[in-house]
């Protein structure tokens, strides 16, 4: 893992990311889309790049076995001590995980992570590797046009460091932010939705279906509001199931689920 990126990680800010406003809100959704696209249980769960645990714990408390590998100390640690996750240190591009040992294999980090396409499917093939014969492997990655969304909604973009990575970004997909610092998401590759497909194929897998995990709506000045009340959480919800397999929306949301699944 690149210096800056552990560095980054190393500040804490993935234990609490999604408990308030556009983290909650994709919280909400993936765990949204996990309900409606894993097979019914007990499931044998690989949460590659799982961080603190946040979608671990939930999942083990809802009966799956969930081991989280991650390359970062602190996050294996904090996984570990969630009741029914086991959690060690690791690398999505060399999983200690035998062949067909899993039914699903999350990606939900590591390929935003690694800006070099080979490494991003030696990430995918691995998860090939490990999920059995029929299970899938869904993975989360950013879409290319995030910052300069995020970028004029918190009004980054008049920052002259910000608007130089912003233009590199928009022409080739690479965020390299070398500071480390987290004023601004670390050094990261913000895919098209396009290329998943190709990614995918490569890896040996089928594509079952891409969704956007936010949609547009990560961006709406009332968001914290709107999650403050049931209601229109749950009135969103429905907006966003009904648009979620829109191509055309795909771009506007901050991040995008992959679904794919190991022929059987
Ligand atoms: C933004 S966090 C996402 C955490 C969580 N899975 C989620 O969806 O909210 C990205 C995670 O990917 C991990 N990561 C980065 N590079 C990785 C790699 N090469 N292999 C596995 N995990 C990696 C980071 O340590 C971090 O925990």
């Amino acid at each position: 893992m690149q210096s800056e990126i552990a560095q980054y990680y190393q500040r804490g800010g993935e234990a609490t990311r999604l408990d308030a406003g556009h983290g909650r809100w994709e919280f909400l959704r993936t765990w949204d889309l996990l309900g409606r696209i894993l097979p019914a249980g007990p499931l044998s769960i690989l949460d590659v790049g799982g961080a603190t645990g946040v979608y671990a714990g939930p999942l083990a408390a809802a009966g799956h076995e969930v081991h989280v590998v991650d390359p970062m100390p602190e996050h294996v640690a904090a996984s570990a001590a969630l009741p029914g996750v086991t959690a060690a240190a690791g690398d999505a591009r060399a999983l200690a995980e035998p062949d067909a040992s899993r039914d699903v294999v999350l990606l939900f980090g590591p390929l935003y992570h690694l800006v070099d396409r080979a490494d991003r499917v030696t990430a995918w093939r691995e998860a090939a590797r490990v999920v059995r014969p029929g299970g899938l492997v869904l993975a989360a990655t950013i879409n290319r046009y995030t910052s300069l969304l995020d970028g004029y909604a918190k009004g980054f973009v008049r920052d002259p460091g910000f608007a130089a990575i912003l233009t590199t970004t928009l022409a080739t997909g690479v965020h390299r932010n070398l500071s480390g610092d987290g004023r601004w998401f670390t050094t990261a590759y913000f895919h098209r939705p396009d290329e998943l497909p190709g990614e995918v194929e490569e890896a040996g897998l089928t594509l079952e279906r891409r969704a956007a995990i936010e949609g547009p709506l990560w961006m709406m000045p009332d968001l914290a509001q709107i999650l403050a009340d049931g209601e229109r959480t749950a009135q969103a919800m429905a907006l966003l199931r009904a648009v979620e397999g829109e191509p055309h929306l795909w771009g506007a949301s901050s991040h995008l689920l992959t679904v794919a699944s190991r022929p059987a």
